[in-house]
C-alpha cells in the first residue's frame, strides 16, 4: 500500500523537525519543509539517516510562486495530500508593549503566522480534499482570547486569528470530509521558546502529530494543547 502524505511548513529545525519525525515514524512520507533549501535538504538527510521516509522541499509560505512550485511538485508526484502542518512561524515582538510595537512588526508577524498558514492551505486543499486529510494549524495558547493579558500584541493577535481561520475553513471543508484544527504545543525549548521553556521539540510534536493522523470520526474545528486536551478558545 502507498504511504499517505505530509507536508509540514518550517521543519528545517524546532517543532516542526520533530513533527516530521514522528509522522515519518507512523508511516508517512513527510515532506520536510523549509525556505532556504540547503538546510532543508540538511535536515532531511539527518532523519533520512536513520531510515525515515522524508523528502525536502522547499517553501517559503509568503512567497506565493514558492508555494506553487511545492504545490506544482506535490501534484506532479503524489496527486493528493494526507496531512498539512502549517507549523512555519514568528515571533518579532518580545518584550515589547503592544502600545509601543512597530505596525511593521505586526504585518511582518501576519505574513507568515497568519497569511502565510492561510496561503498555503488554499493552495492546496484541493489535494487534501482527494485524500479527505487533516489540516493543523500551529497555534498557541497566547492566541486565546480569555486568557489575554498585556504585551505580545503582534504574535497574540496572529494566533486569535489562525484560530478563527482554523473554525472558518473547518466549517467549509467538514462537508469534504477534510479536518481542520488548531494546535498548542506547549511552551516548548526551541529558538522561539528559548532555553528556559520546560518542554522538548518531541513533547511539542505531540499533539500536532496526533491532530495530523486523525481517522474520518476525528474532530474538526477544534483547539487543542499538550495531552491533545481540548483548549478554550
Ligand atoms: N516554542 C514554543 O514554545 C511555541 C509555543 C506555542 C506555539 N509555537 C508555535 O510553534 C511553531 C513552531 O515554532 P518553533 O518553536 O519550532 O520555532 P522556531 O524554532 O523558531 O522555528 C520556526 C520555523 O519556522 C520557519 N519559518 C519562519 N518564517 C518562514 C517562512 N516565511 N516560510 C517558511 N518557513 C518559515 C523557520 O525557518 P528558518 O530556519 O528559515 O528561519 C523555522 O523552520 C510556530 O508556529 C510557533 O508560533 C511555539
Amino acid at each position: 500500500m502507498e504511504k499517505p502524505i505530509a507536508l509540514v511548513t518550517g521543519a528545517n529545525r524546532g517543532i516542526g523537525f520533530e513533527v516530521v519525525r514522528g509522522l515519518a515514524e507512523r508511516g508517512y512520507l513527510a515532506l520536510l519543509g523549509a525556505r532556504d533549501a540547503a538546510a532543508g535538504e540538511e535536515a532531511a538527510a539527518r532523519l533520512r539517516e536513520v531510515g525515515l521516509a522524508v523528502e525536502p522541499v522547499r517553501i517559503d509560505v509568503t512567497d506565493d510562486v514558492s508555494v506553487n512550485t511545492a504545490l506544482a511538485a506535490v501534484k506532479d508526484r503524489y496527486g493528493r495530500l494526507d496531512s498539512l502542518v502549517n507549523n512555519a512561524g514568528v515571533l518579532l515582538d518580545e518584550g515589547v508593549a503592544g502600545l509601543e510595537v512597530p505596525v511593521e512588526a505586526v504585518h511582518a508577524t501576519f505574513e507568515v503566522n497568519v497569511y502565510g498558514a492561510l496561503r498555503v492551505t488554499q493552495a492546496f486543499a484541493p489535494l487534501l480534499v482527494r485524500a479527505r486529510g487533516n489540516v493543523v494549524n500551529v497555534s498557541s495558547i497566547m492566541g486565546q482570547l480569555a486568557s489575554a493579558g498585556p504585551g505580545y500584541l503582534a504574535y497574540r493577535s496572529s494566533k486569535a486569528t489562525l484560530n478563527m481561520i482554523t473554525r472558518v475553513l473547518a466549517a467549509e471543508l467538514r462537508p469534504h470530509g477534510v479536518r481542520v484544527n488548531a494546535a498548542h504545543p506547549g511552551w516548548i525549548r526551541t529558538r522561539m521558546g528559548g532555553p528556559a521553556a520546560p518542554g522538548t521539540p518531541e513533547e511539542g510534536a505531540a499533539p500536532i502529530v496526533w491532530l495530523a493522523t486523525l481517522g474520518p470520526d476525528g474532530p474538526t474545528g477544534g483547539f487543542f494543547g499538550p495531552g491533545n486536551r481540548p483548549l478554550d478558545w
